[in-house]
């Protein structure tokens, strides 16, 4: 008997074995399945040759195509098994977690600066009996200007380098139109702060065109300068927690008179002398006054009958002197390093 195509699967079957021991990945391996026992296939068409050989040799052979395709099947199933466990493992070795890792750190924030000495302001003159208005950043000429007795021609306007929206409209440029606002509404006695930002178009190191300020109204009938002292004091001390001697120095502004600015001895020296103070040994930190009759005028307040006083003060140079922090830009950098100093 012929033994050649007998010797040929054997052969055939030999170089696929080699071809899938050596099969990098399952790509490669289904390549090689589909050219060895695909429709088309070398095994295949072995097979399809059976039908045309000499009767006694059919047997023989067809048994042998049979057996090497049975086999080679077998090899191709174990080699993709081999190779999806070695992906397997590859893939969970380069995932590897290690669960005795810290955790990430949760990043807890705190209160911003700004926001601690408008708590801490709030909460002073709130032992005082002193309530908490509010008014709108958006404001108009009369209340911003006219009211408080700043009329268009009055060169205090150009001193408030506005922001304006149009002719009548503009960013308030200091909290005082609250007074006029909440005196519109609410007839006295009355005793109230109003923090709130406030705008200036003006910036440079010791200037932000935002800012924040906490103005200051009370109106009664017996309402003196002397209460005015009183309070500005005991706030100034609470504040800055310390025996600070405390000055007022005639001044002037347009919606006061009398009217006054309120110095500290300054709170890193002590009053001796130093950078901050300019070597006078005092710090400004606020204005004040009586309320000029023109604003009770405007806002219908009898003048006769009422009194008050009024303040306001910069929440950023309360916030700087209190803490020592000596760039404003600082308050609005959102830098993490300095504002967790603060928590
Ligand atoms: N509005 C003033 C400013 O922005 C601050 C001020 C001074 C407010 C005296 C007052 C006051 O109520 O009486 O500079």
């Amino acid at each position: 008997m012929d033994n050649s195509e007998l010797n040929d699967i054997d052969g055939l079957r030999g170089t696929a074995e080699a071809a899938i021991s050596a099969a990098a990945d399952e790509a490669a391996l289904e390549q090689l399945r589909v050219h060895y026992l695909g429709k088309k296939g070398a095994l295949t068409e072995q097979l399809k040759r059976v039908g045309g050989l000499p009767p006694e040799q059919r047997r023989s052979v067809g048994q042998a195509v049979n057996a090497a395709k049975q086999s080679l099947e077998n090899r191709f199933r174990e080699r993709r098994e081999s190779l999806q466990t070695e992906s397997e493992a590859a893939r969970s070795a380069a995932e590897v977690i290690d669960v005795t890792l810290p955790g990430r750190g949760t990043g807890l924030g705190g209160p911003h600066p700004i926001t601690r000495t408008l708590q801490r302001v709030e909460a002073i003159f709130g032992q005082l009996g002193f309530g908490v208005a509010e008014g709108p950043e958006i404001e108009d000429d009369f209340h911003n200007f006219e009211a408080l007795n700043i009329p268009l021609d009055h060169p205090a306007r150009a001193m408030h380098d506005t922001f304006y929206i149009d002719e009548h409209t503009l960013l308030r440029t200091h909290t005082s139109p609250v007074q006029i606002r909440y005196m519109l509404e609410n007839p006295p006695p009355l005793r109230i702060i109003a923090p709130g930002r406030v705008y200036r178009c003006d910036s440079d190191v010791t200037h932000t065109a935002m800012f924040h300020q906490v103005e200051g109204l009370a109106v009664d009938e017996s309402t003196t300068f002397a209460d005015l002292k009183g309070v500005l004091i005991h706030f100034v001390r609470e504040f800055f927690e310390a025996d600070l001697k405390v000055r007022f120095r005639p001044s002037y502004f347009p919606f006061t008179e009398p009217s006054a600015e309120v110095d500290i001895s300054c709170v890193f020296c002590s009053g001796e002398g130093c950078r901050v103070c300019q070597r006078t040994g005092w710090l400004e930190i606020l204005g004040c006054g009586m309320v000029h009759p023109e604003v009770f005028r405007h806002t219908g307040v009898d003048a006769e009958r009422f009194r008050g006083y009024a303040f306001g003060m910069g929440v950023e140079r309360l916030t700087m002197l209190r803490y020592g922090v000596d760039d404003l830009r600082l308050f609005f950098d959102n830098d993490l390093d300095m504002l967790r100093q603060f928590r």
